[in-house]
C-alpha cells in the first residue's frame, strides 16, 4: 500500500512521517511525503505530475493554506491551494478508484449558539479561508471518490508555528497574558489526529474489503473536551496570569466562530475509537517540547 502525503512539512504532515517511522504503521505501507518544495498544490500541472509519478494506493492532502488572517487578502493563492487543489486530487483519485483522506476546519461553520455541531450542518463560513475550505470539502464530495475528510480545529504541536508554542514565548516574556475567552473549541494535537486518521483508514479500507463499502463523509476529528483559548493558554502556562478578554478586544482581519463545539459521534460510532481528552495530549506535547529544548 502505497500512501502518497501532501503537507509533509506542516504539523500534521510531520506527524504523519513520524508515524510512519512507528511501529503502528502496517506492515508493508510506504509513505512518500511531499513538501511544497517537491510539488506547489498551486500549479496544476506539478500537481497532475506529482500525482501520476507517484502511482498512489491512497492520497492524503495534510496541505493547506492555512494564514486565516493573510488569507483576506491573498484571497487566489488561498483557493487555489484550499479549494482548487483538492478539488484535482478527488478527480484523480476518482479516476483511479482510490482513496482520499482530506482534512476539513471548525472555521466552515459559523458558529452560532452553544451546542455542539453535527456534521449535517450547512457551511456558513465567516471568513475567506473558512470559505476556501468549504469549496475544497464540496469538490472532494462531489468527485465521487472514495474519501474522508476530517474536519478537525484548533491544531497544535511541539512543532510547527501554533497556539502552544506561541503562549509559550509570549509566557517567557510577560508576567500576564490577555487571551480571548469567547471563542470555545477542542485543541488537537497533530500526532493524535495523525494516529486516529489512520485508524480510520485502516477500519475503512477493511470494510470495503469485506463489501461493506468504503463509509465515504465527513467526520468531526478532534480531542476530546472544549475549553476557549484563554482556558487552552492557562492550561499551558499554568504560572503565567491570563486575563480572559471577548474577542472584540483582539479584532483581527478575519472574523472567527465563537461556537466551535464540534460533535464526535459520527466518528466514535463509525470507527470504534474515542479520542482523548486534549488536556492529556497537552501534557505528551509539553514533555517533548521541554525534551527538545534539553
Ligand atoms: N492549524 C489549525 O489550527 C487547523 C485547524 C483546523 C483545520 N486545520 C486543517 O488541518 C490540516 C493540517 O493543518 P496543519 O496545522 O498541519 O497546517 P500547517 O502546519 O500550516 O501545514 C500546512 C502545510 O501545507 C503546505 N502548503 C501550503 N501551501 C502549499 C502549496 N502551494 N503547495 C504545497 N504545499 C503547500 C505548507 O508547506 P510549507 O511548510 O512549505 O509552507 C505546510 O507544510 C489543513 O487542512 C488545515 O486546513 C488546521
Amino acid at each position: 500500500m502505497n500512501l502518497l502525503l501532501f503537507g509533509a512539512n506542516g504539523q500534521l504532515g510531520k506527524a504523519f512521517r513520524a508515524l510512519a517511522e512507528s511501529e503502528a504503521f502496517p506492515l508493508g505501507w510506504t509513505l512518500q511525503a511531499l513538501g511544497s518544495q517537491d510539488c506547489d498544490l498551486s500549479s496544476e500541472s506539478a500537481l497532475r505530475a506529482a500525482l501520476e509519478g507517484a502511482r498512489p494506493d491512497v492520497v492524503i492532502n495534510a496541505a493547506a493554506y492555512t494564514a486565516v488572517d493573510l488569507a483576506e487578502k491573498e484571497q487566489e493563492k488561498c483557493e487555489s491551494i484550499n479549494a482548487r487543489a483538492p478539488a484535482l486530487v478527488a478527480q484523480f483519485c476518482a479516476e483511479r478508484k482510490i482513496p482520499l483522506v482530506h482534512y476539513s476546519t471548525d472555521y466552515v461553520y459559523a458558529g452560532a449558539g452553544s451546542a455542539e455541531r453535527t456534521e449535517q450542518e450547512p457551511h456558513e463560513p465567516l471568513n475567506f479561508y473558512g470559505a476556501s475550505k468549504a469549496r475544497g470539502d464540496e469538490a472532494v464530495m462531489a468527485s465521487g471518490c472514495d474519501h474522508l475528510i476530517f474536519r478537525t480545529s484548533w491544531v497544535f504541536s511541539h512543532t510547527g508555528k501554533n497556539f502552544v508554542l506561541t503562549m509559550l514565548r509570549l509566557g517567557a516574556e510577560r508576567p500576564e497574558l490577555k487571551i480571548v475567552e469567547d471563542q470555545i473549541g477542542s485543541p488537537t494535537y497533530a500526532p493524535d489526529l495523525a494516529e486516529y486518521s489512520l485508524h480510520a483508514l485502516m477500519r475503512a479500507l477493511e470494510r470495503k474489503l469485506e463489501g461493506k463499502g468504503f463509509p465515504s463523509g465527513v467526520y468531526h476529528l478532534c480531542n476530546s473536551g472544549q475549553t476557549s483559548w484563554a482556558g487552552f493558554a492557562r492550561a499551558i502556562l499554568p504560572n503565567t496570569r491570563v486575563i480572559g478578554i471577548p474577542s472584540a478586544e483582539y479584532p483581527t482581519p478575519a472574523r472567527r466562530p465563537l461556537n466551535s463545539r464540534l460533535s464526535l459521534q459520527k466518528f466514535i460510532h463509525t470507527f470504534g475509537l474515542t479520542p482523548r481528552p486534549w488536556q492529556e495530549a497537552l501534557e505528551v506535547c509539553l514533555k517533548k517540547v521541554k525534551e527538545s529544548h534539553g
